[in-house]
């Protein structure tokens, strides 16, 4: 029997190219959208699904339901930006933004739940972010937003293991999509970050833009989905080592590496603050040439 997955938000970007995988490789895909554009999206099914919505998400699922009968694997992947800094954001800003990034996956995965539940399988994937596990300038409330998602699904899945529920996090660096054209700026922007928020605002865009194509994403939901990787999380492209080096060098080079990323400093500043990093590793390599020289 054919697994049946549920993605939501694959009317472009990342979802679409799940959606579009997952039913290559005999899934039937019910992918979403606040407005379909029809029934189906390119080989998979379309349903109506607004995530900040109780009465959607349960029209989504009884929809389902009805079609398909069960539910193995559900993709949690709507998600929207709101790139400002933490002093330039409103609470109901924030508030909209959790809305979708976090209340969002927890109203859909509350409704899947109970399906997987009563079947005694399935399997919960959840689109993260390398914001899930560090932080960036002006990004702070989409940061916040996915920290909270990872919080709570690093929980989720000690608590459905026994149901037969699997969990698993995919946290993705950048990757061309719609979600640059589609991010919000604060309503009440304040002077005083203009320059250091355009700088950010203009490397964060260039870098959607020149991202690669989501294809890797897609195929490690299907690794998951399928059973082939069984690993909790899933840092993909290729600014990947930030995450798995964070608690590994020290924060200053942290903080360096993401300042050198959005343009924060001065080339100036950049070529001084170079100068501890480049002085350091010239120590270490005379070191071990010395140490060379002595062993002959
Ligand atoms: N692109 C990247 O580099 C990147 C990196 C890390 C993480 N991510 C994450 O990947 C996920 C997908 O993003 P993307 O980059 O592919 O962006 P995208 O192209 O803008 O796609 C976002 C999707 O979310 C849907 N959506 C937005 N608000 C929704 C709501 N309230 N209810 C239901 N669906 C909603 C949109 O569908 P409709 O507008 O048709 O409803 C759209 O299909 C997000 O969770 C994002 O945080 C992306």
């Amino acid at each position: 029997m054919a697994k049946v997955a549920l993605v939501t938000g694959a009317s472009t970007g990342i979802g679409r190219q799940i959606a579009g995988l997952l039913a290559n490789s005999g899934c039937r895909v019910f992918g979403t959208s606040r407005s379909p554009q029809g029934e189906r999206l390119d080989n998979f099914e379309m349903l109506p699904l607004d995530v900040t919505s109780d009465d959607s998400v349960r029209a989504c699922l009884a929809a389902l339901l009805e079609r398909a009968g069960r539910l193995d694997v559900l993709v949690n992947n709507a998600g929207v930006e709101l790139l400002g800094g933490a002093e330039e954001i409103g609470v109901d800003e924030a508030k909209w933004i959790f809305e979708t990034n976090f209340f969002g996956v927890m109203r859909v995965t509350s409704a899947a739940l109970p399906v997987m539940r009563a079947q005694q399988s399935g399997c919960i994937i959840n689109i993260s972010s390398l914001a899930g596990v560090g932080g960036a300038p002006f990004q702070g409330l989409y940061v916040a937003s996915k920290h909270a998602l990872e919080g709570y699904t690093e929980s989720l899945r000690y608590e459905v293991k026994p149901f037969g529920v699997r969990v698993a996090l995919v946290e993705p660096g950048f990757f061309r999509s719609e979600i640059g054209s589609r991010k919000r700026l604060p309503a009440s922007p304040i002077p005083a970050y203009d320059r250091a928020r355009e700088r950010v605002l203009q490397r964060w865009q260039a870098l959607y833009e020149a991202g690669p194509d989501p294809a890797p994403v897609a195929q490690t939901v299907l690794a998951i989905a399928d059973g082939r990787s069984a690993r909790f999380r899933h840092f993909i492209g290729p600014e990947t080592f930030m995450a798995e080096w964070k608690y590994i060098v020290p924060d200053w080079l942290v903080e360096q590496r993401m300042r050198w990323m959005f343009g924060l400093d001065d080339l100036l500043m950049d070529t001084l603050r170079l100068v501890p990093l480049l002085g350091t590793a010239l120590l270490i390599g005379v070191a071990a040439l010395a140490r060379l020289g002595s062993r002959r």
